[in-house]
């Protein structure tokens, strides 16, 4: 984050004093923060000159519809069952209604922001305009102050922001307001490497509850050799500053792949707003462990089927790893913002309105436009990251949710890790296992109650949790990972409700098997959205990574196992002139069968045992893991 150096007096407080005294009187409060966060400290009032890029989000039409839209599509029930949306469609349906950007707008005119200063997204879903701090505490009858971060970062935030009565009907949220945590995705692979492996090891040198190498994959969820590579069903992953080590994929596919994968084979990288790979031996610290993991364990499944790898963000500076959001943008040309920048101070702006040209440009920050559209759709995406749902605004939270679920109705199955610290989330390096507080949605070390993960929170992602072997013999099955950084992350939402998909499932768990600790502990209720759907082995991932053979641990490992699957599954089904499955968890759910019901273990965490690994669905293993041949026998069947 970099602080606006030079500023322009005289323009600015011509700006303040041209513009009208508002009326605040019709104002109703929009969105507020309890506290300060832990780790952030609010220290001064921001200058009033200081330049903010206002986004605001339009509320969008039809959203009511959305469970109903999906299950008309993904639901193996419906006739209408693989009939995928055109993106058009799609924008069409669920653009704002025309009278919630004129209202928007005209609220802005009245409030003295010229019209030449209004712009509006592709998909009119965003309104933006450049402010200053002093134009935005007017119109959103708020103060902005600087918040300072512990590792030395400073935003602008205020706490609290209130909106006219008769435009906050149309608004989903105003950035940059309350936003102040939950930065970075985390990655999902335990940071504790399981240590180097013995010299020499490769397929087979090792029992698979030592290394699970693709023939333990194989043997255990019924995986074939895959043969058939059909163009446009690259397996997509994504990746935040984890750069993909090149150089180690031939050693890779020399030492652990079967048949052997040739040495040539690279992955489509997508570079998102300044992503990037290593073509270094060497990546700085563990930077590279999670892409090493992700790549190399779909290549050993779907080979020669490829993946197209999306690098996200430049990665220069905390700010500007990007997120989810930027994701997203660079998906679906209706979503994102116009001219550049996000979410700012959740998701970073680009190019940097602040930017002073400092020296950090010449590490590589990326100052282009933000990209909007353009990257490549994957029919299935994987990506082992979260972050924390206590740490981030429900809006935000909510839009995101229904972009994944647009892309479930365009045939897109988007799968996430749920993390490695049972019914706790990990928030950083310095606090790998912490949970909320009492009071309130606050992350503290010293936090009482769980802290689910955004966004397998969201009940349009198929949420993938973890599994360790039993004993070294595969036939003896799996049990749910209880292993210190690898336990699997589930439980049940406190923002997002239960879906219908989902429901007889969740009822079933709650009457039978519902731990007893009270709502002061999780969201008991039986109305909310509980994960993981599924599950899949999480330890001992063999990888080479910069030059050298680790065992590594992790949802991280999981989330690419069922991903590489179902690109088999999609395989299958584009061979014989049918579409890609698209959403998953309607047909996962009305076939609990073709999963391998895990009923040991539990995933404790916050000062507790979290939940068992029961009969049925579980918020530790979901429905359990999968049998790859029982899966594509329903998969061929459906329309
Ligand atoms: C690959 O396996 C060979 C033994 O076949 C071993 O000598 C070599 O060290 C292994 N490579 C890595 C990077 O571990
Ligand atoms: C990779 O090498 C090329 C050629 O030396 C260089 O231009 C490029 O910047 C390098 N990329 C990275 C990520 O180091
Ligand atoms: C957490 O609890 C420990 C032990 O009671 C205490 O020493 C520590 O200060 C607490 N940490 C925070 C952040 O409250
Ligand atoms: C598998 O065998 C190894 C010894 O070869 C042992 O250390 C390990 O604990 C066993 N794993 C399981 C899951 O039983
Ligand atoms: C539990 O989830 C339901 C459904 O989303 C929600 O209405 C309720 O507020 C949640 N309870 C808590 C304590 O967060």
């Amino acid at each position: 984050m970099r602080f606006l150096g030079a500023v322009t007096t005289a323009l600015l407080l011509s700006l303040c004093s041209a513009a009208p005294q508002l009326n605040h009187a019709n104002h109703a409060l929009h969105e507020k923060r309890d506290g300060v966060p832990h780790q952030w400290q609010k220290r001064d009032r921001a200058y009033s000159h200081a330049k903010l890029p206002i986004r605001i989000g339009l509320r969008q039409r039809n959203l009511e519809h959305a469970e109903r839209y999906i299950r008309d599509i993904a639901d193996p029930d419906s006739p209408n069952f693989g009939k995928h949306w055109s993106a058009e469609q799609v924008a069409n349906t669920f653009a704002p209604h025309p009278e919630t950007k004129d209202a928007v707008t005209n609220w802005l005119i009245e409030s003295g922001i010229d019209r030449s200063r209004i712009s509006y997204s592709t998909g009119h879903n965003w309104v933006q305009f450049h402010s200053t701090v002093d134009e935005a505490e007017r119109i959103l009858a708020t103060e902005y102050w600087h918040y300072m971060h512990e590792s030395g970062g400073y935003r602008m935030a205020c706490d609290s922001y209130s909106l006219p009565q008769h435009v906050q009907r149309h608004i989903d949220f105003v950035m940059p307001t309350i936003q102040l945590d939950g930065l970075r995705p985390v990655p999902r692979v335990s940071g504790i490497l399981d240590g180097p492996l013995p010299n020499g090891a490769k397929l087979g040198s090792e029992p698979c509850g030592v290394l699970t190498t693709i023939d333990c994959l194989r043997k255990l969820y019924k995986i074939p050799e895959s043969h058939t590579a059909a163009r446009g069903n690259e397996m997509g992953i994504g990746e935040w500053v984890s750069y993909l080590n090149e150089p180690d994929l031939p050693l890779f596919f020399k030492n652990f792949t079967r048949p052997q994968i040739p040495g040539n084979t690279k992955p489509e990288i997508i570079s998102i707003d300044g992503g990037k790979t290593a073509n270094k031996t060497t990546v700085a610290g563990n930077l590279g462990l999670e892409a090493a993991l992700d790549v190399q364990t779909a290549y050993s499944i779907i080979h020669p089927q490829n993946i197209n790898v999306y690098v996200v963000g430049d990665g220069v500076n905390i700010d500007s790893s990007g997120t989810f959001n930027i994701f997203l943008d660079a998906l679906d040309e209706s979503y994102c913002t116009y001219k550049g920048g996000d979410q700012p101070y959740v998701d970073p702006v680009y190019p940097d309105p602040n930017d002073d040209g400092d020296s950090e440009d010449a590490l590589g920050a990326y100052n282009g436009p933000l990209q909007c559209g353009g990257a490549p759709k994957s029919n299935v995406i994987s990506v082992s990251y979260g972050q924390i749902e206590g740490a981030l605004p429900i809006f935000y939270q909510h839009r995101q949710c229904h972009e994944w679920m647009k892309l479930g109705l365009q045939g897109v199955s988007v799968l996430f890790a749920t993390g490695d610290t049972g019914v706790a989330n990990q928030y950083n390096e310095e606090f790998p296992s912490a949970c909320l507080n009492a009071h309130d949605d606050y992350f503290d070390v010293n936090g009482t109650r769980y802290a689910p993960s955004f966004p397998v929170n969201c009940p349009y992602i198929t949420a993938v949790g973890s599994t360790a072997f039993i004993s070294n013999n595969t036939a003896d099955g799996e049990k749910a990972s209880d292993e210190l950084g690898a336990i699997s992350g589930g439980g049940f939402s406190n923002y997002f409700a239960l879906p219908s998909y989902q429901a007889s499932a969740v009822r079933k768990y709650m009457r039978e098997f519902a731990p007893n600790y009270g709502a002061n502990v999780y969201n008991d209720t039986g109305k909310a959205r509980g994960f993981p759907d599924v599950s899949a082995i999480g330890l001992n991932g063999p990888i080479i990574f910069n030059g050298e053979s680790f065992a590594v641990s992790g949802t991280s490992f999981s989330a690419p196992i069922v991903a590489g699957i179902v690109t088999l599954l999609n395989e299958a089904r584009l061979a014989v002139g049918k579409r890609p499955v698209g959403f998953l968890n309607p047909m996962f759910y009305k076939h609990p069968e073709a999963f391998n019901d895990i009923t040991i273990g539990n995933n404790a965490g916050c000062g507790t045992g979290g939940f068992n690994a029961v009969p049925g669905w579980d918020p530790v293993t979901g429905l359990g893991t999968p049998n790859f041949e029982k899966l594509k026998k329903i998969a061929l069947e459906l329309p």
